[in-house]
């Protein structure tokens, strides 16, 4: 691993982003270990004039619970004694040089016998300030240290509204950075499920020859929450579910389901191969899309009376290739369901000439469980116990809480923080895939806000709009018995 200093500057410091998500695993890296005290520190950065202290205070809430016991308490004192606060604008040059002098002021403290330079610049912040931020940095606050080291960049969705908004905000930010050195968080790639994807599909022989469309009938990948937009509904408004979580957090998922081997667990390698799945893909066509908005959505004062932005999309995605061809993808998110859970279901195809017909009672499927409760499981027709020969549809289950009881499943920032500071771009999204996802999208983005599509009412709390599962059996799902 690499040494010297390190110093980790969150910029919107103050805001929801860094407080919910940035500074709890950061804190759960020191914990952990991965955080040294004597070579790292923490900068926020924000517009708000407060002190050190008053930072710290704010962040401490997140970091401790009522529960929490004194040797707990004790860590988080010691790691906030890491975080230092600089207040200054987003597109002005003194709050950056001052920025800029404090971590060169660490920097030479830690650094006092020998050691490079390692500054990691994470925007908590929303992307149309993306570009004077970058030119701020890029102007102030580079890495310097002619004993090595580096500036990275980690930036969050969204990255623009449409492909020439995205590619707009890419080409801003590229003419200041190399791609090496810009991380595009997408949260789903650092899920211990998703991460475990490759590894179920490429290191297991049972199922490499399973997996196409010899075999496989469908898939779907789905998303449900079961809240709404509450508090969120300005932003929500202005880009839709589909924005904000399938052209990002969704379509990942099915990259990594459908792509082919990679060469190599490079990075670059894995990245290729989820780009050709990307371009692989055909235009979506508006009879294989459902849309649908709660009731109770518009009632958010910052949400328009007229809205059309959808809180709920189901759609089929169709990839062109060899292994895919004629398999429906089905991506399906919504707000304010009946329940929450993230999962992946591929339904397997009719047993040819089944003999037990009478008794079926479903197909083979494969789930993973990215959340609550992760889990991967296989449902089997098996013969139910007893004199009787009847078949039942039963589980082959490996459910994490059970099977790895004592192991803490990390956060999926701590882990893509982590990341970010080894410089392993694997599980973060790449330019061209961007501007492939964005592809994909943004007819049907353009004719939802045009308003030629309408998003269906739905009761909240309910599955969704009923249209959906009709989508659901016409893409040849069949419902199966059991979880
Ligand atoms: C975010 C979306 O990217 O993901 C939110 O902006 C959503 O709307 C969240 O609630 C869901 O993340 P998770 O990890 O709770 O599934």
């Amino acid at each position: 691993p690499e040494t010297g200093c390190l110093s980790i500057i969150v910029l919107g410091a103050s805001g929801d982003l860094a407080k919910k998500k940035t500074f709890p695993a950061l804190f759960n890296l020191y914990r952990q270990g991965f955080l040294h005290s004597n070579e790292v520190h923490i900068f926020g950065y924000a517009r708000t004039k407060i002190s050190d202290d008053e930072l710290r205070n704010r962040i401490r809430g997140y970091l401790i619970n009522k529960d929490a016991t004194s040797e707990h308490s004790e860590e988080v004192s010691k790691f906030l004694q890491l975080i230092k606060y600089v207040s200054g604008s987003y597109d002005a040059e003194d709050g950056f040089r001052l920025l800029d002098k404090e971590i060169a002021e660490h920097e030479f403290s830690k650094n006092s016998q020998e050691g490079s330079s390692r500054r990691l610049f994470y925007l908590a912040l929303p992307p149309s300030v993306y570009p004077s931020v970058c030119r701020m940095i890029k102007l102030c606050c580079m890495n310097k240290s002619n004993l090595g080291g580096w500036t990275r960049i980690v930036v969050e969705k969204p990255f623009g509204k449409d492909l020439d908004s995205a590619e707009q905000l890419s080409a801003q930010i590229g003419e200041l950075f190399d791609e090496p050195q810009i991380y595009r968080i997408d949260h789903y790639l650092g899920k211990e499920l998703v991460q475990n994807l490759l590894v179920l599909r490429f290191a297991n022989r049972m199922f490499l020859p399973l997996w196409n469309r010899d075999n496989i009938d469908n898939v779907q990948i789905v998303f449900r929450e079961d809240f709404g937009t509450e508090g969120r509904g300005g932003y929500f408004d202005e880009y839709g579910i589909i924005r904000d979580i399938i052209q990002n957090h969704l379509l990942q998922v099915l990259c990594l389901v459908a792509m082919e081997k990679p060469v190599s667990l490079k990075p670059e390698h894995i990245r290729d191969e989820k780009v050709k799945v990307l371009q692989s893909v055909l235009p979506i066509t508006d009879d294989e899309v459902v849309l649908g908005q709660y009731e109770g959505y518009t009632d958010d004062p910052t949400v328009p009376d007229l809205s059309n932005t959808p809180t709920f999309a189901s759609m089929i995605l169709r990839i062109h290739n060899e292994r895919w061809e004629g398999v429906p993808f089905i991506l399906k998110a919504g707000k304010a369901l009946n329940s929450r859970k993230a999962e992946i279901r591929i339904q397997f195809k009719d047993v040819p000439g089944d003999i037990y017909r009478c008794q079926r009672q479903g197909r083979n499927e494969f789930v993973i469980r990215l959340q609550p409760l992760e889990a991967i499981y296989m449902k089997l027709t098996v013969k139910q116990p007893g004199l009787e020969m009847s078949t039942v549809q039963s589980e082959l289950d490996l459910s994490y809480g059970q099977r790895y009881q004592g192991f803490t499943i990390p956060e999926a920032y701590e882990r893509l923080i982590l990341d970010t500071i080894r410089g392993d771009q694997q599980h973060f999204v790449r330019r061209d895939e961007l501007k492939a996802a964005w592809e994909i999208f943004t007819p049907l983005l353009h004719r939802i806000d045009n308003g030629e599509m309408k998003p269906i009412p739905y009761k909240p709390g309910s599955r969704g709009p009923s249209e959906a599962d009709e989508l659901l059996s016409k893409s040849g799902y069949v419902q199966t018995h059991g979880y």
